[in-house]
Parts: structure tokens; C-alpha cells; sequence
């Protein structure tokens, strides 16, 4: 392992940790030393992957209600690190969207991780280390056709890690964002169901040929929540095979 990559000691939330993404952050925090509280609403899938990782703890929580994340913060204790991935896209052109869909999808995508951090950055402060990584998506820095009220809470990430970054910085907690391009997932496969062909339109417009894999994702955000990273705070980087270069 490379020197000050390791976790031990660490404890590490993620959020969505029995989706794709999810999994594979929570397998290599876990590969790193952490002990990963995988929290999802799926809570076989999050037990199912908490399963297989040492020292793993599956909760349930539901992201869209402010209770249950209470509930979650109140149970899991004091955070090292936290990794916001939970996320929903729900795709459909914006003249033709439901207020209702934007509604959840402020709840999941932008609410949670404001909740989130106002009760677990305290204990961070307090031990004066923290990581926070935010999942967004290379559809709010870019636009992603059908996804307008996705790509506004996403991009919403953006102010709130930047502004954490900032704010936390002192106490040498740091803030960063990672955006996925399109990723083999099953949101994506879901997106794909919906709007056939407009996948594999993407893959042939990815400078290296294929989609993400969960774990490519998954290694940048491993990275930033070690001590190797300590210096890397505010930052917005993508991992998008290079479809998207900013
Ligand atoms: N797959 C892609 O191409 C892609 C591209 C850009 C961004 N992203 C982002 O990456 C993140 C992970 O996506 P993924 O592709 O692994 O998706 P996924 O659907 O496999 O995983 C998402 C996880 O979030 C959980 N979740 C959803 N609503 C929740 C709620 N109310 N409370 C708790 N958990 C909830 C789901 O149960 C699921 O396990 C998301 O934030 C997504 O927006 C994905």
C-alpha cells in the first residue's frame, strides 16, 4: 500500500453503499482499514455488502426523510469520513417534468447531504481531521438531456463542497466532489430502458472507448479520503474516461 493510504482507525459512512458505486467505495475503504457503515434504504442490499467486508455495519436509512437520518447519525456515532453517494435520477425532458420528481430528487440529491453534514461535520471539527466526498454527476457540469432537475440538485453540490471546504479547512477537514461520467450501473441501465440507444450513443463518444466501471469511481474516491489527499480540498473532479475535460 502506498504510504498514508491506509484507514485503520477510520470510520467511514457511505451513503447509497448498497447501489454500484456505492459497493465498490465501500470495498475499498474497507481493503484501506476503514470500518464502512453502508447505509442505504435497501437494507438487504446494504447487508449483503457489509456482509462480504470486514468489520462492515449495514444500516437502513431513508435519505428522502430528515427523521430517519437523525435516527442513522444518532445510531452510527462520531464519522472520519463520509461519502455522499446516494443519489436518484428520475429522466424526463423539463417542459414535460413533475414538480414532484424535482421534490424527490432535491430530498435524496442535495437535502441528505446537507442534513447529513450538519450532524457528522461537528465530531470532524471537533477531532480536527474529516474527509467529505460528495458524488455529483458529469451531467451538472456538462447538461445532460433529460435531466434538468437531476443536474440542478447535483450542481447544488458544488456550492455546499466549496463552501465546506472553506469553512472546515482549518481543522484540517476537506471537501471535494466527484463527478461519474456515464458508469455501467443499473441507474444508468434504468436511464437506458427508458431512452433506448442513447447509451451505447455515449460509449462511442467516450476518448477511451468504453463506460466507467463502478471501481473507477470508486479509486478516486478512496483516495481522497486518506492522508495522501490531505492538500486536495474544493476540488470538483470528474471520472468520465475523458468525455468530459474541464
Ligand atoms: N451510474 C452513472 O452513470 C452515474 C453518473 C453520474 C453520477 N452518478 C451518481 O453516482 C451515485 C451512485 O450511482 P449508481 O449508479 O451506483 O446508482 P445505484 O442506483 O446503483 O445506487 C444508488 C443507491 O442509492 C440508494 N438510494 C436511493 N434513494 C435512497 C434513499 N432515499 N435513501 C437511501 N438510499 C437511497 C439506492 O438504494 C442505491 O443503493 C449517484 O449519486 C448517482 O447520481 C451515477
Amino acid at each position: 500500500m502506498i504510504d498514508g493510504c491506509g484507514l485503520a482507525g477510520r470510520t467511514a459512512m457511505v451513503t447509497g453503499g448498497a447501489g454500484a458505486i456505492g459497493a465498490a467505495v465501500c470495498a475499498d475503504l474497507a481493503a484501506l482499514g476503514a470500518r464502512v457503515i453502508v447505509a442505504d434504504v435497501d437494507e438487504a442490499g446494504a447487508a449483503e455488502v457489509a456482509d462480504g467486508l470486514p468489520g462492515a455495519v449495514p444500516e437502513r436509512v431513508d435519505l428522502a426523510e430528515p427523521a430517519s437520518i437523525a435516527e442513522l447519525c444518532a445510531r452510527a456515532g462520531r464519522m472520519d469520513i463520509v461519502v455522499h453517494n446516494a443519489g436518484i435520477s428520475i429522466v424526463e425532458p423539463f417542459t414535460g417534468s413533475d414538480p414532484d420528481d424535482w421534490d424527490l430528487m432535491w430530498r435524496v440529491n442535495l437535502r441528505a447531504p446537507m442534513l447529513l453534514t450538519k450532524l457528522l461535520l461537528p465530531g470532524m471539527l471537533a477531532g480536527e481531521w474529516g474527509r467529505l466526498v460528495f458524488v455529483s454527476s458529469d451531467g451538472a457540469r456538462a447538461g445532460s438531456g433529460g435531466e434538468g432537475a437531476y443536474a440542478a440538485t447535483k450542481a447544488g453540490l458544488f456550492g455546499l463542497a466549496k463552501t465546506l471546504a472553506r469553512e472546515a479547512a482549518p481543522a484540517g477537514v476537506t471537501s471535494n466532489v466527484v463527478c461519474p461520467g456515464p458508469t455501467d450501473t443499473p441507474m444508468l441501465r434504468r436511464i437506458d430502458a427508458e431512452r433506448p440507444g442513447l447509451v451505447a450513443k455515449i460509449a462511442r463518444t467516450i476518448p477511451l472507448r468504453r463506460l466507467g466501471a463502478p471501481r473507477d469511481v470508486a479509486g478516486l474516491i478512496a483516495y481522497l479520503c486518506t492522508e495522501r489527499a490531505a492538500y486536495i480540498t474544493g476540488q470538483t473532479l470528474s471520472v468520465s474516461g475523458g468525455i468530459t475535460m474541464h
